[in-house]
């Protein structure tokens, strides 16, 4: 049984790492097709080599461009390659324009898509991952959710074949992650690849089209970030970096900007935050699993779990609500959201026993 994996983008290399390990020890050939969406060392090669992810068999560099030319250059190149390999399936994560593009060339081939990370719904359609999510959950024949509120969006969008709840393989990524840094060693080498950071700050990353694209949000968040009496760590993502550039304007004095960084140097910076401010999907599940408070910067949350559990204050660019949820204590009670650790084992077998059927 071969599988062909289309990744592009840096939450899905960090996905694809504890899921290839899993396909593989279920019996599964794997082969990736990087669509390029990502590209920078720091948002893309890194990640390869410091999670273990197989290297990819094609590399498409298809980044930049407007929506409608990535993924329809995507669309061509990702159907030629299947075209000539023909894969028992192909798997695809999460919402970018490189899942919408591997999806859809592999369904109008009548190979099988398997969707990691079914269901999540945002209900904004101005959010492009929005279209891409519901599309491709539409075109596919496994569906793996990480939590029942998933399952119910596609119950409630007519789709009620192929779906499994398994929970969300970020927490795999989290718990090996953290495994490693245990090792005191390890965690030193990876503090010396960060500066040294300074007391009681605020992790903060912000990368959403319906932030960056918008100088005016842009410009709001700043502002209050400027006002937090506490440092803020900013990995800035290439997209806000261009964006600020255009716009001419500069971080606050309390802001310490970084590159982008490593999945252990995000897991350091996690574990010794006090905060996490962040308009990104897989970071509001991790400050959760971190025990930090989330601060999110955007209008709504697929995550809804984490905000029902007190932990993620959904605030959008009004600076008085984040400068008010910032000061927020976190309530007492965590409780275990989006399973464990195994859902790439489960996921896993149930596409080899699907695939075998
Ligand atoms: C994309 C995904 C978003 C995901 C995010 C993860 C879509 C529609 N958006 O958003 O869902 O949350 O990735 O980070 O698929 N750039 C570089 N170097 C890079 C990558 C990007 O310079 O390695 C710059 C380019 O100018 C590019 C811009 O960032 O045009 C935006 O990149 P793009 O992949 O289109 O969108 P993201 O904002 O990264
Ligand atoms: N991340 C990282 N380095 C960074 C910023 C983020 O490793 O400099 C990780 C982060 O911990 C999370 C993932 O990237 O696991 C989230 O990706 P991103 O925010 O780019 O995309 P989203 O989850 O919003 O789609």
């Amino acid at each position: 049984m071969e599988i062909t994996t289309i990744v592009g983008a840096r939450p899905q290399f960090i996905k694809a790492a504890p899921v290839s390990s899993a396909l593989a020890a279920a019996g599964l050939e794997e082969s990736i097709i990087h669509t390029g969406q990502h590209y920078d060392f720091a948002m893309s090669e890194l990640f390869f080599e410091q999670l273990g992810i197989p290297a990819p068999k094609q590399f498409l560099a298809l980044g930049g461009g407007s929506h409608g030319e990535m993924t329809g250059a995507m669309l061509a190149a990702i159907e030629k390659q299947l075209m000539g390999s023909r894969p028992d399936a192909v798997l695809v994560y999460g919402d970018t324009n490189s899942t919408l593009a591997g999806g859809l060339a592999a369904a109008k081939l009548h190979i099988p898509v398997i969707h990691i990370e079914a269901g999540l719904r945002s209900f904004n359609r101005a959010m492009p991952e929005e279209i891409n999510r519901v599309l491709t959950d539409h075109l596919s024949e496994l569906l793996f959710c990480p939590s029942e509120t998933a399952e119910h969006n596609l119950h409630a969008e007519g789709i009620r074949e192929g779906i499994h709840v398994c929970g969300d393989v970020m927490a795999a990524a989290t718990e090996r992650a953290r495994e490693a840094l245990d090792d005191p060693g390890f965690a030193e080498a990876i503090g010396e690849t960060l500066p040294e950071l300074p007391a009681a700050f605020a992790l903060m990353t912000l990368h959403r089209a319906e932030n960056v694209d918008h100088p005016e949000r842009l410009a709001a968040i700043f502002s209050a970030i400027g006002e937090l009496a506490r440092p803020v760590v900013l990995p800035l993502h290439p997209r806000t970096r261009g964006a600020l550039e255009r716009a001419g304007m500069p971080l606050p004095d309390n802001v310490v900007r970084l590159e982008p960084v490593g999945y252990f140097q995000m897991t350091a910076l996690l574990s010794a935050c006090e905060l996490v401010l962040t308009d990104s999907g897989g970071l509001q599940k991790e400050a959760y699993w971190h025990g930090k408070r989330c601060v999110t910067l955007r209008d709504e949350t697929e995550w809804v779990e984490t905000v029902e559990a007190g932990w993620n204050a959904i605030v959008g660019a009004e600076p008085e609500r984040i400068l008010a949820a910032c000061d927020l204590e976190p309530p007492t009670a965590r409780p275990a959201l989006y399973g464990d650790a195994g859902a790439p084992a489960k996921i896993a077998q149930i596409t080899a026993s699907a695939l075998s059927a």
